[in-house]
């Protein structure tokens, strides 16, 4: 995902000198501004992720200016920020559309993680508007490489559904194996091909958020909501919605989910209307569905409702040579990206390649790949050039975490997480284990340190 833009505006200069210090580190490209009425020229221009802005400025205030970027129709979120812990111009910053409001003094860690928040409601909503032109061709049958047995079994099965489309869709297999690329496939591949598709991840938001994202919700529902809005499952109707990490939902949402699938209706946040939504439903996992039914983690009724078609995407390690086939289609993609002329494997490294267990998947493959690329000098990749870490071992800070004098404790924490995923071939379920957090902090963190693919 490309680096978020994001556009600061304060008119204090004070303010902006200590925000471009406390965001010096950040995965995040900053534009800094000090007049309202050159970010919302800027704003005409090109599209920022996010926007956060300073409420008492002399001459438009954070509230106003909402609303006339509202007048613009860009639907990015806004956080504002000021000085005044005051409750009214919270609620009045709220049912103006802010999407989140924080108080000075400005708590760093408390501003990327609103951030963070923001960045991913806006790529949905925004995702909700672009869609359609190019998708096709990016997703079709040719780009799930593979000649294996077991990947064209997978191929027969994805297209005797596709043609089904009430069918409601399960994507099983380990971290990495490539559940968001079959997806798309199913989706660009059907006859509702040119309707919308949206994927949303359940470890991404917090429950309510992810709630109010699915289902949306009715003026009045809670203090901010000034206007009513169409949730994603309205908004994608007709087309495909895609849930990424479906055992991430909390056991209320599940409930709200499976009424969903059953009636095909909706009711929105504080809404008493039942609104009628065709929708195709794939729901993707990596996690052990049984397991989390079996410790009341994921309603047993849901599974078996989202149970009905599953697909289990294979591990690489089952799919022989397409290894080597997907491996050569990454050196094509970063021929393009590095701007060289490499023309495949040396036999030595095909051996390699074959004989490794890739516990990480595709995923690890175009890692290993794009390493290998990056300091490729000849026609052909040779074994020795191509770096396979080994999980087997068990990690000491002897294993490549080297840290230099100086560092913020968060740069510890962002080079210690890259490592520990290296170690454990992106295998996020592994990782989440070893540093003790869940699913949804590890998420979080990973989009905090850029980490995320
Ligand atoms: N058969 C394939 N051919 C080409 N590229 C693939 C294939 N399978 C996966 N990829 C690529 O591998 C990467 C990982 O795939 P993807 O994100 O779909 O995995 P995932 O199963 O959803 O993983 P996670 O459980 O961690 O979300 C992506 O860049 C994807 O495009
Ligand atoms: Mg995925």
């Amino acid at each position: 995902m490309a680096v978020p833009l994001i556009y600061f505006l304060d008119d204090d200069e004070n303010i902006i000198k200590l925000v471009k210090y406390g965001l010096r580190n950040e995965q995040f490209n900053v534009k800094y501004f000090s007049r309202p009425t050159t970010l919302i020229e800027a704003i005409k221009a090109e599209y920022p992720d996010v926007v956060i802005s300073d409420v008492m400025m002399p001459d438009m205030d954070g509230i106003e200016l909402i609303e006339k970027m509202r007048g613009l129709s860009r639907s990015m979120p806004v956080i504002l920020v000021t000085a005044r812990a005051a409750v009214d111009t919270a609620v009045r910053a709220m049912k103006a559309g802010a999407f989140e409001y924080l108080t000075k003094p400005i708590n760093f860690d408390e501003l990327k993680l609103a951030v963070g928040r923001a960045v991913e409601v806006g790529r949905l909503r925004s995702e909700v508007d672009e869609i359609k032109s190019g998708f096709k061709s990016r997703y079709s049958f040719d780009n799930l490489i593979g000649e294996s047995e077991p990947i064209n079994a997978m191929r027969d099965l994805i297209k005797r559904l596709s043609t089904v489309s009430e069918a409601v869709i399960l994507l099983r297999g380990e971290s990495g194996v490539g559940k968001n690329l079959v997806a798309r496939v199913i989706h660009y591949t059907s006859p509702i091909s040119d309707k919308r598709y949206l994927e949303i991840n359940c470890a991404s938001l917090p429950s309510n958020l992810l709630e109010a994202e699915l289902f949306g919700y009715e003026k009045g529902a809670f203090t901010d909501a000034k206007n009513s809005k169409k949730g994603l499952l309205e908004v994608a109707s007709g087309g495909t919605v895609l849930l990424d990490e479906i055992t991430s939902m909390d056991l209320a949402l599940q409930a709200k989910f499976l009424s969903f699938i059953e009636n095909r209706r909706i009711r929105r946040v504080g809404g008493l209307e039942e609104i009628p939504v065709d929708l195709r439903v794939i729901s993707a996992t990596n996690s052990d569905l049984e397991a989390d039914v079996a410790s009341g983690k994921f309603r047993s009724d849901l599974f078996y409702r989202i149970n009905v078609v599953s697909i289990v995407v294979p591990p690489l390690r089952e799919r022989g040579r397409d290894v080597i086939l997907i491996g050569r289609k990454f050196i094509d993609d970063f021929n393009t990206k590095f701007k060289k002329h490499v023309k495949g494997f040396t036999n030595s490294a095909e051996r390699k390649l074959l004989s490794h267990s890739w516990s990480g998947n595709v995923r690890e493959l175009r890692n290993v790949v794009e390493r290998a690329m990056i300091f490729a000098e000849n026609e052909y990749i040779d074994g020795d050039e191509i770096s396979l870490s080994n999980i087997a071992q068990v990690p000491t800070m002897d294993d490549g975490l080297h840290l230099a004098k100086g560092l913020s404790l968060d740069q510890v924490e962002g080079e210690y997480l890259k490592k520990v995923l290296e170690w454990n071939n992106f295998n996020l379920e592994e990782t989440a284990r070893q540093l003790g957090v869940t699913r949804k902090t590890l998420w979080e963190k990973r989009k905090k340190y850029g980490l995320l693919n």
